[in-house]
């Protein structure tokens, strides 16, 4: 299971970068003005990847402004979240702080009001080793070392009209194509993420994809897709369930891609990069960037606190994205600090974990090795938006290398427990290592910089192992996830 499915993504939006990751003075600031007890927080979420730097930021946005001397480097207008950049923070010290929290980077190029010539350039100046113009630029800035990034995204959301350069699908294919062949001239071996739908519900949605991959089908390698949930009409039930709509929505652009190679006759399978996903109240106030003469620096943007049902969507979508990992071959929780993000920060003061954190930290840590099919076989609920689906939703991974089977499971019931039997017939089950939830109770409850941390993932002293299997109880509206001691495991 490629370990990229557990990445998130740092925008230059509110105070994800400025106060988030960066915040000289900070009594944890380290050297470069990394804060430090956000990096911790990083390493423990286990965050493997990160995307920047944006996001629709990306489409407006001249990554020259954010390289050299620091103090003398322009502020400029982010047409994108209507703020003013200072510039501080760009690409040498992203990679900096990249390498103190040991995650590998993606770097989107901006194809929305500049194209092919600043992508290749942009890419000279990262990865090539020296001697010319743009690698000198960088090995004068302090970075000896190319910084070898491999996996490049082709522009932002290019479908959605709130995006700066939007183009029809047929014009970014064939610009996506054209910036592709000349990144390949200098690396062939470069990983290229096309940029798909906005979400499932645009109205382009299909033909976006179909005419993009028309034109770029040879040339990229994966294919974005970008989903926020939340629930509406405090449907909770249909909320629960929303990797049903991660779900078909993998499914269906997955045949899309498929039709598109079938009908050119070739043999390449494109991938997903599902580099945007998340629970977000996009009809909530922080939502709304700020107008008019007002171009703030690193306004509060987006900041959602999250709940204990938000933490057990989080954990199903995280589901979904196992399920799928044989075409989802990158994934980007989004974002990573502050702005629709499991670690928040006080400007100056704590930073401390949402609620989300939890399922995406123990799924990150525990999810390894090969991902195994679950057969479900079980009770249905009713919702308004998916109709009947399965009760319980599933995934296994098992880790040859240590011996253990971890499963992950939804009650997507709002009132009721599930009984639930672990069938792990054909292998031989050797004891349960741990089973811990979230949620059951408390579902409205939220963190606070202060405490207490609502979902924190509690012991679930129900499950019982026998021979060939483990029985447990899951409460009402929970995320569970059991490890398991298990050899002779097919796969
Ligand atoms: O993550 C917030 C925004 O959502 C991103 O900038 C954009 O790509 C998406 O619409």
């Amino acid at each position: 299971m490629p370990r990229r499915l557990f990445g998130s993504f740092v925008e230059h939006l509110g105070r994800c970068v400025y106060t988030g990751l960066y915040e000289p003075g900070h009594p944890t600031a380290d050297a470069d003005g990394f804060r430090r007890d956000v990096l911790a927080l990083v390493r423990e979420l286990g965050v493997t990847t990160v995307r920047y730097p944006g996001g629709n930021f990306v489409s407006s946005y001249r990554w020259e402004d954010g390289v050299g001397p620091v103090d003398q480097r322009p502020a400029r207008l982010d047409l994108a979240w209507h703020s003013l950049e200072t510039n501080e923070f760009g690409l040498d010290e992203f990679m900096r702080w990249v390498g103190k929290a040991d995650v590998d980077p993606i770097m989107a190029v901006n194809l929305g009001t500049r194209g092919t010539a600043e992508a290749v350039d942009l890419l000279e100046y990262a990865n090539h080793r020296g001697g010319s113009h743009l690698a000198d630029q960088r090995r004068d800035n302090g970075a000896a070392d190319p910084y070898g990034i491999t996996l490049w995204c082709l522009g932002n959301e290019m479908d959605g009209p709130w995006q700066v350069g939007q183009r029809s699908a047929t014009e970014y294919g064939r610009l996506a194509s054209q910036t592709a062949k000349a990144m390949r001239r200098f690396d062939p071996d470069l990983e290229l993420v096309a940029c798909g739908s906005s979400h499932l519900g645009m109205p382009t949605f299909g033909a976006w994809e179909r005419d993009v991959l028309t034109e770029a089908y040879e040339d990229v390698d994966l294919i974005s897709l970008h989903a926020y949930y939340q629930p509406v009409d405090d449907d909770l039930a249909s909320f629960l369930a929303s990797a049903e709509d991660m779900d078909r929505y993998i499914d269906a652009v997955t045949a899309i891609a498929d039709s598109v190679g079938a009908i050119r006759r070739s043999t390449k399978k494109i991938m997903i990069a599902f580099d945007e996903w998340n629970v977000w109240y996009q009809s909530a106030a922080p939502s709304n960037p700020p107008s008019g003469e007002d171009w703030p620096v690193a306004p509060p943007l987006l900041e959602d606190h999250y709940s204990v049902a938000d933490a057990v969507v989080v954990g199903g979508l995280l589901i979904s994205l196992l399920r799928h990992s044989d075409r989802v071959t990158a994934a980007c929780q989004a974002q990573l600090v502050n702005v629709i993000a499991p670690i928040m920060t006080e400007p100056g003061g704590a930073a401390w974990r949402q609620t989300i954190f939890h399922p995406f930290a123990r799924t990150a840590r525990h999810a390894r090795g090969a991902v195994l099919d679950v057969l479900r076989d079980g009770s249905t609920t009713s919702t308004d938006r998916f109709g009947e689906i399965d009760a319980v939703d599933a995934v296994s991974t098992w880790d040859d290398d240590t011996g253990e089977m971890t499963v992950f499971l939804v009650n997507r019931v709002v009132t009721t427990p599930a009984e639930v039997t672990v069938d792990v017939t054909g292998a031989r089950l050797a004891g349960i290592i741990e089973c811990v939830t979230v949620g059951g109770t408390d579902l409205h409850a939220k963190n606070t910089a202060d405490g207490p941390d609502h979902a924190e993932p509690r012991p679930n002293g129900t499950a019982r192992s026998a021979d060939t299997g483990v029985q447990l109880t899951l409460p009402p509206a929970s995320w569970t996830m059991l490890r398991l001691r298990a050899t002779d495991v097919t796969t």
